[in-house]
């Protein structure tokens, strides 16, 4: 499928999925959240994919944020359905995706660009990348999960004081809250997105999916995360996948799994 405003690159069961409107700092505007959108979901349902990186292109920004210049002039009405739609074709969608999604930061993450790399599994920083919730700047506050998200990730204080401030985070000041997993330097950002990758491909893809199901259950309300987490363990034991890893442990061998 022919993209405008992304690009998708498959390597050894890792795709990575490039946000690529460098001139406008890859800005999410509703054709790119449409797009990835679409290419999650395809990725989602391709079983020659296991892992996915999510970057930006050019050396400059992740996503400086939504696009502004597309909401500047909307309604009441029109800014609750720009956050509802973001947040269920895009934003809801990765986070509930049961293939992992690594965000790839490689500059400015910012507004919605930093609420995306939140909806990822995980995340790792350049060390030239800076990150924010900048909204209130703007006359508005984070619309695609970020208040609910950040909170998650650097505990209630740190989010508020990074929501109200509007102020960036270093990669280091965000390694250091939790907000990203390691930093590197520019050049060994996908490489090591891709080691990390290449290890998750070799688990199995079943127990993963119920990993993420379980995992997030513990932020939804609406359900018992220790039921989920009974019930999904207790499914693993129907798997063709529980009996090739279990059988290859016991046989002192790799597992293969399908
Ligand atoms: N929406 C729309 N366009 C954006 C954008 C956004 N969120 N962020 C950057 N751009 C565009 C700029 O308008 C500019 O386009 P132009 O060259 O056609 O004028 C281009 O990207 C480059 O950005 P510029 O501001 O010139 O780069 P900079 O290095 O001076 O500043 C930032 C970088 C990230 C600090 C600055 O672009 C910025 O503050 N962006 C908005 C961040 C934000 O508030 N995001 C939350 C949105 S809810």
């Amino acid at each position: 499928m022919k993209f405008e405003n992304i690009l998708i690159e498959k390597s050894e069961q890792i795709a990575t999925i490039i946000i690529n409107r460098p001139t406008k700092l890859n800005a999410l505007n509703k054709k790119t959240i449409y797009e990835l959108g679409l290419a999650f979901d395809n990725l989602q349902n391709d079983d020659d994919t296991k892992v996915i990186v999510l970057t930006g292109s050019g050396t400059k920004a992740f996503v400086a944020g939504a696009d502004i210049s597309e909401f500047a002039d909307f309604s009441v009405h029109q800014g609750a359905a720009l956050a509802a739609e973001g947040q269920e074709t895009l934003f809801d969608l990765v986070q509930n995706l049961e293939t992992p999604v690594i965000a790839a930061i490689n500059g400015f993450a910012l507004g919605g660009g930093l609420e995306l790399a939140m909806a990822a599994h995980f995340r790792i920083a350049s060390n030239n990348a800076k990150m924010g919730l900048p909204e209130v700047s703007l006359g508005v506050i984070p619309g695609y999960g970020g208040t609910q998200r950040l909170p998650q990730l650097v505990g209630k204080g740190k989010a508020f004081e990074m929501i109200l401030t509007a102020n960036m985070l270093s990669a280091e000041e965000a390694l250091k809250n939790g907000l990203v997993n390691y930093v590197t330097t520019p050049e060994d950002l996908l490489p090591l997105c891709y080691k990390l990758a290449k290890k998750i491909t070799r688990n199995s893809s079943r127990a993963i999916a119920a990993a993420i199901r379980a995992v997030n259950a513990n932020y939804d309300t609406d359900v018992d995360g220790y039921l989920t987490e009974i019930n999904e363990f207790g499914h693993c034991f129907g798997t063709a996948d529980f009996k090739e890893g279990t059988s290859a442990f016991l046989e002192k061998r790799p597992a293969d799994f399908e």
